[in-house]
């Protein structure tokens, strides 16, 4: 899970260091870009894109860009790519992992390497095959043919004016405008000189030389190139917010407006399937717990949710009766397609609740329901759960007045604002909070202590109110912070919330009516309490995040997508 580009443009260099600052959402490890001119020149940095591009010694037409999130070696400038061969001659650049690299390293005992990752050998067995007098489209294509794995790469040579990229289930897309071309791993990385795009296929080479784009297979018999045009829309942030988290947090009221009505109504077909399983991580499985519940309450249909890292070991059955309902916001996550590759092979049908059109997901779906939230940017799920959520809930037939949840969303943003600000600056010299709800709320407070503890490094627990009592209430002190949420029906969350208060802790309620006991009430929408509330607890999140003086776009150790298993 990694970003990679390259580009053959007058001033490529600085180009490669644009789209890498737009793929960081990616991976922020560490950063490094080759040039290729009478040699090849590496630099790389732990410090960040803006580090790399400072002093850039690196002039040229050719360069490659990488931005990490470390699988195998630690965080090093070893570790970081680009890497070359033994002899300098070519240099590459790769997102995904090798799953056969330690077998063929053992086969090249003359080769010394520098680094301890899987994507090195790459760059000697391209190395060796230019060495046997290959061109560099030859040399990869023999070299890819040796790899196992999910990997996209970009393989450039000295003193060569030409980009090679490979495509196996990992994404990889080239494109093209006047006087540039070059590869992305995602399309709103590219500058806005490129004009059209073509998304490579698994087991697929683009050749980008001057003026001139092929593309092939691994056997390098030539394949018909489908260009889309380029969409304009590119993000960046605006001016008046500080982080893509918030500005996406308050882009919520707007995008709810983008869900596509007739996805929803074809979907409910798949619906009348005997068995239901819903498949995600993260945020995304919290929407689909709660999306489980809606559709129980409201269709009567039993559903089945499980993380998709879990699967293998819980007692769900998948066949040829079952649809998937696979949540995904990249359609990227490597746990879910995991699964969903081996449920089709059992004649399972897909439906995916997705973001990205253009993922790995998309293309096994049997049919999707697109989040169409616009790219989400933070690493923290926000704009996309809420959209999750509400197509859970028109899927399970509750009919929404997108107007005034719309509405609804804005005053809740409007109206705890301030407020949020200020317990985020208490929040933030706490070291552990608590959420608690019951039934769907249960999964709404999971999802509040998910954000605070990745956006703010907060220890966060998320439980069902009524297990409170049942251990972790030990750990309640004097001012602990402990989130309930609920709505009118939600006596017993408020009943456990109380044990907890007697106990010392201070209660932040996230309701529409406020309980004589809270210390703190942020209030909700009555009509849509779950949804605002969601909303309340990312702000909350996201502030307490800016108190610690910590980004909240790019929290450690973390990727937005999850590309590993
Ligand atoms: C949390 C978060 C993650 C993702 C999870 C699944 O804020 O963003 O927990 O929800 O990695 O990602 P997708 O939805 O892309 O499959």
């Amino acid at each position: 899970m990694c970003g990679i580009t390259g580009y053959l443009a007058k001033n490529a260099p600085q180009f490669v260091i644009s789209a890498l600052k737009m793929l960081e959402y990616r991976g922020y490890d560490s950063a490094g870009i080759a040039t290729s001119n009478s040699k090849i020149t590496i630099k790389k940095t732990l410090d960040g894109i803006d580090e790399l591009g400072k002093n850039l010694k690196t002039k040229g037409n050719v360069a490659i860009g990488h931005t990490r999130w470390a699988t195998h070696g630690k965080v090093s400038l070893k570790n970081t790519h680009p890497f070359t061969d033994c002899k300098k001659r070519v240099a590459i650049v790769h997102n995904g992992i090798i799953t056969n690299w330690e077998s063929l390293k053992k086969k090249m005992k003359n080769h010394k390497f520098s680094s301890e990752t899987d994507s090195e050998i790459i760059a000697h067995l391209i190395g060796e095959q230019i060495e046997h007098g290959n061109t560099l489209l030859d040399a990869c294509a023999k070299a890819s043919k040796k790899l196992k794995g999910s990997f996209a790469f970009l393989a450039i040579e000295k003193g060569k004016k030409e980009i090679v990229g490979v495509c196996n289930e990992s994404p990889l897309i080239v494109g093209e405008g006047d006087k540039i071309e070059g590869f992305s791993s995602d399309i709103n990385a590219f500058p806005i000189q490129i004009e059209k795009i073509a998304r490579l296929k698994d087991k697929e080479i683009a050749y980008v030389g001057r003026d001139k784009i092929e593309l092939f297979d691994f056997n390098l018999k030539k394949q018909k190139i489908k260009w889309e045009e380029m969409e304009k829309k590119r993000i960046r942030l605006g001016e008046i917010f500080e982080h893509h988290t918030i500005k996406e947090i308050f882009e919520q009221p707007k995008v709810i407006f983008n869900v596509n009505m007739n996805e929803i109504k074809n979907a409910k077909k798949l619906l009348k399937s005997k068995r239901i399983v819903i498949l995600a991580c993260g945020s995304s499985k919290h929407a689909g717990e709660i999306g489980a519940r809606e559709m129980f309450e409201k269709l009567k249909k039993e559903v089945k949710i499980e993380d998709a890292s879990e699967i293998d070991y819980s007692p769900v059955r998948i066949d040829k009766n079952t649809v998937i309902i696979a949540v995904s916001q990249s359609g990227e996550t490597a746990d879910v397609l995991r699964v969903v590759k081996k449920a089709k092979g059992k004649g399972a049908k897909i439906l995916s609740i997705i973001n990205n059109p253009y993922s790995t997901l998309e293309k096994l779906s049997d049919y999707s329901i697109h989040l169409n939230c616009g790219q989400e940017i933070g690493v923290g799920a926000t704009k996309s759960f809420l959209m999750q959520v509400l197509i859970f809930k028109l899927l399970s037939g509750e009919r929404i007045d997108l107007k005034i949840l719309s509405r609804e969303l804005s005053k809740t943003i409007k109206g705890n604002l301030s407020r949020i600000k200020r317990i985020s600056k208490w929040m933030a010299k706490k070291r552990d909070a608590y959420f608690i709800g019951k039934g769907k709320w249960k999964w709404a407070a999971m999802e509040g202590a998910l954000k605070l503890k990745e956006l703010s490094y907060i220890h966060a627990e998320g439980l069902g109110s009524g297990e409170l009592k049942h251990g972790p209430l030990a750990l309640i002190e004097k001012n602990s912070p402990l989130i309930a949420v609920g709505d009118n029906d939600s006596a017993s969350t408020w009943n456990n919330a109380y044990e907890a208060k007697t106990r010392g802790a201070k209660i932040i309620g996230i309701a529409p009516r406020a309980q004589s006991f809270f210390d703190i009430w942020l209030k909700t929408s009555a009509r849509f309490p779950l949804m605002s509330a969601a909303v309340n607890e990312q702000l909350l999140a996201y502030y307490t995040a800016v108190a610690n003086k910590i980004n909240p776009d790019r929290p450690k150790n973390l990727a937005k997508s999850v590309t590993v298993l």
